[in-house]
């Protein structure tokens, strides 16, 4: 179908049928839903008619192909014109293949092997019917009370963009009117969920223009870039506005400064909540602000069904302003292919044998192993010896909650737990599990039965972390500790002099005090997956040798929230030449710098950096540098490294950050190999908003920093000698 015959099509429509286009609800409202699907919001009451039903434009929340098909084929009977429904669905880090979840993800510093996941994903999604995924989320995160960072790829707005291109790539592939087996994607939450004060859901969200820009919008941007077809838009106000009625944000910023012309869709129930934010009086004017916004699509709510004809006949919009959300909503189910195959790629046969395949474990598994960051590793306590005895303790020891919130069709029973993986690995009589204790309760006989596994073994391995739903969506926690039993459990076992090693299952940063001191080895596992179990145990004895590396800092307690990298220096910065003994900008009580820093994670290997040279200090907006700096593995195993590359501007028109990541390598060394990593650098990184938004660079003095993490680094300086006016 063209664009014509989709003009063709919308002559056809009554206005009612056109206003049903932009509703979407779940599908147990549908006609020929057979199941509850994914209810992922809260269920209200709802003034909608069968017509109304009859002629909605899209349904979320489906799950399979059989409950795809059955629904889409009774709507096609009912539907006057035939005009399919488009099927979406919150397929974040995987459909019945879990991944670990994004901010795990993104400690892999593998945009390859994420945007392979996204395929994998979109590649069962489709085949069960799903046409959109509500991702990538991409909300930049500086706080880890909010439940939704383990859903972000962390704290830094490059590595941000890079995550957001590559999942883009993965879900959409090249051609999604005929390649079935892609979906297309949605970029969320606009904008900047991340930033929700005091780390609490919904809650306000006010930053200067410059911060939105220079930090918290670039994400989205990317994966518009990368052809990205849905927006939806943030709970959170942005500059006093709720982002679903926010004509600037929307209309201004999205549209017209930015020139994206596809589907803008509201948050499950975010039009109708622009009432109790207080910028809309009942659902008649929610709506009025909402379709003035650009929203194309209302979510889980009816404002625009009851109300959008009445406020044309009252001259309150124009029919134009429907006609064009319309015209967004059919062109992508014409991008889509669904008016020749609204059943699209939904196969119930090859669901069987493409939904959870053995390959896709496969990556996962290799994903969540490049996931894992290793926080502590004293004695070289790890990786571990075959022949020891195992003391495996803790309320994850053999827990399928590993699969972390927004797992979609993934089934906790059928994840691999650390149990059945060291049970693969070891014999059994060198294995002994206990629980030691729940999430959050411990008996004394938990514990006493916690000690004895512990007193006959030669090491102990602890399994500790948060439940899923103290995660996610709402799962917001003021105390970012682990429960008190667990640090009860782990203060325990310290006592009894075994190498105790401690893997941490969990979906933000924690403050690992009560961990740490009682840890001989610490390994951050995050909710890693279908194949978690195995990817750890394949770290555990060195089988792989870990990777990850932090992309968002852990804090030394939650009183330093916000905590993060790249921030300013400040006025009276700690720790200057001539800082004063008090009036510096510190605490009474506690450190400035975070626990473990962004882009921290060990090795079993020891790596080294040296030499990092450019081939000028004079950089000009024609002629770049090329820096090179020398990485040696010293240790005596192989090992991979992520080299990050970071630049300081030291003078700005506004302050500018300490170091802002520009660019990473991954590189492989055999023990005694060295390699030599080079980094471009260009005028175009040394941009940023000017005190008037202007996107700029201006010549100056610069630092090149090159290592490990954000804070284990070599320097050199540079000239900017021509920036671009
Ligand atoms: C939820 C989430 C959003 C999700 C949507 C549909 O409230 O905020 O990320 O895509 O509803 O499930």
């Amino acid at each position: 179908m063209t664009t014509s015959t989709i003009q063709n099509l919308m002559k056809q429509m009554t206005l009612h049928e056109k206003i049903a286009q932009l509703l979407q609800l779940a599908s147990p409202f549908f006609k020929g839903s057979t199941e509850q699907g994914h209810i992922t919001g809260p269920m209200a009451a709802m003034p909608i008619s069968d017509e109304h039903i009859e002629h909605a434009g899209s349904v979320l929340g489906v799950a399979g192909a059989a409950e795809v098909i059955s629904i889409q084929k009774t709507h096609l009977e009912n539907n006057r014109l035939g005009i399919p429904l488009l099927f979406m669905a919150d397929i974040i880090h995987g459909y019945k293949t879990i991944f670990p979840v994004p901010l795990a993800i993104a400690c892999s510093w593998d945009p390859e092997l994420a945007q392979k996941s996204a395929e994998i994903a979109a590649k069962e999604a489709s085949v069960s019917g799903v046409h959109v995924t509500f991702a990538p989320m991409v909300d930049l995160v500086r706080d880890p009370r909010w439940g939704r960072v383990m859903e972000s790829t962390g704290e830094d707005s490059y590595l941000n963009q890079v995550f957001a291109r590559a999942f883009v790539r993965g879900f959409q592939g090249q051609d999604l009117a005929n390649d079935l087996q892609s979906v297309a994607a949605c970029v969320k939450h606009f904008a900047a969920y991340g930033a929700a004060e005091a780390g609490r859901d919904y809650n306000t969200v006010d930053l200067s223009e410059r911060q939105l820009r220079e930090f918290y919008l670039p994400g989205y941007k990317a994966a518009l870039d990368e052809g990205c077809e849905m927006v939806m838009t943030a709970f959170n106000t942005v500059d006093g506005i709720p982002a679903s009625g926010n004509e600037k944000l929307m209309r201004s910023l999205l549209r017209e400064e930015w020139g994206f012309d596809g589907i803008l869709i509201s948050d499950w129930g975010a039009v109708k909540e622009l009432i109790p934010h207080g910028v809309a009086e009942d659902d008649k004017e929610a709506a009025l602000k909402a379709i003035k916004a650009g929203v194309d699509i209302e979510m889980m709510t009816a404002c625009y069904v009851q109300h959008l004809a009445q406020l044309i006949a009252e001259g309150e919009i124009k029919e134009t302003i429907i006609d064009e959300a319309v015209l967004r909503i059919l062109t992508l189910k014409e991008k889509l292919g669904l008016f020749e195959k609204p059943y699209r790629g939904a196969d119930v046969e090859l669901e069987q044998q493409v939904v959870g395949h053995q390959d896709h474990l496969q990556v996962s598994r290799e994903l969540a192993t490049k996931s894992c960051v290793l926080l502590k590793n004293d004695h070289h306590t790890l990786p571990l010896n075959s022949n020891k005895k195992i003391a495996l303790i803790g309320p994850f020891a053999d827990s399928g909650d590993i699969l972390g919130p927004w797992s979609a069709l993934g089934v906790k029973e059928e994840a691999v737990t650390l149990k059945q993986a060291f049970e693969k690995h070891l014999p059994i009589e060198q294995l002994n599990i206990v629980t030691g204790c729940h999430v959050e309760t411990i008996s004394s006989q938990q514990l006493e039965e916690a000690m004895q596994a512990a007193s006959n073994a030669d090491v102990i391995v602890v399994a500790v972390g948060e439940d899923s739903d103290m995660s996610g969506e709402a799962g917001c926690r003021t105390n970012i500790q682990l429960p008190a039993p667990q640090l009860e459990l782990l203060k325990a076992l310290a006592t009894c002099g075994k190498p105790m090693i401690t893997i941490l299952f969990n979906g933000r940063p924690l403050d690992l005090h009560g961990v740490l001191e009682h840890s001989d080895a610490v390994l951050e596992a995050w909710y890693p997956g279908s194949e978690g179990g195995s990817a750890i145990v394949d770290l555990l004895y060195g089988i792989k040798n870990p990777s990850g590396k932090l992309t968002m800092s852990f804090p030394d307690n939650v009183g330093q929230v916000p905590v993060y990298y790249n921030h300013f220096n400040t006025g009276r910065p700690q720790g200057a030449p001539d800082a004063q003994e008090r009036y510096v900008s510190q605490y009474l009580d506690a450190p400035n710098e975070p626990l473990f820093p962004f882009g921290f994670g060990l090795s079993y290997t020891q790596l080294s950096y040296s030499d990092l040279e450019l081939t000028s200090t004079q950089l000009t907006k024609d002629t770049d540098i090329t820096a090179t700096v020398t990485v040696s593995n010293v240790g005596n195993v192989t090992g991979e490294e992520i080299v990050q590359f970071y630049i300081q501007d030291l003078v700005g028109e506004v302050v500018r950050p300490l170091k802002e990541l520009k660019s990473f390598q991954r590189i492989s060394l055999k023990p005694g190999e060295t390699k030599q990593v080079t980094f471009t650098i260009t005028e175009q990184q040394l941009r940023y908003h000017h005190a008037d938004l202007s996107f700029k660079s201006d010549k100056g003095s610069f630092v090149l920093y090159a290592g490990t993490n954000s804070k284990d680094v070599l320097s050199h300086s540079f000239q900017l000698i021509s920036g671009r006016n």
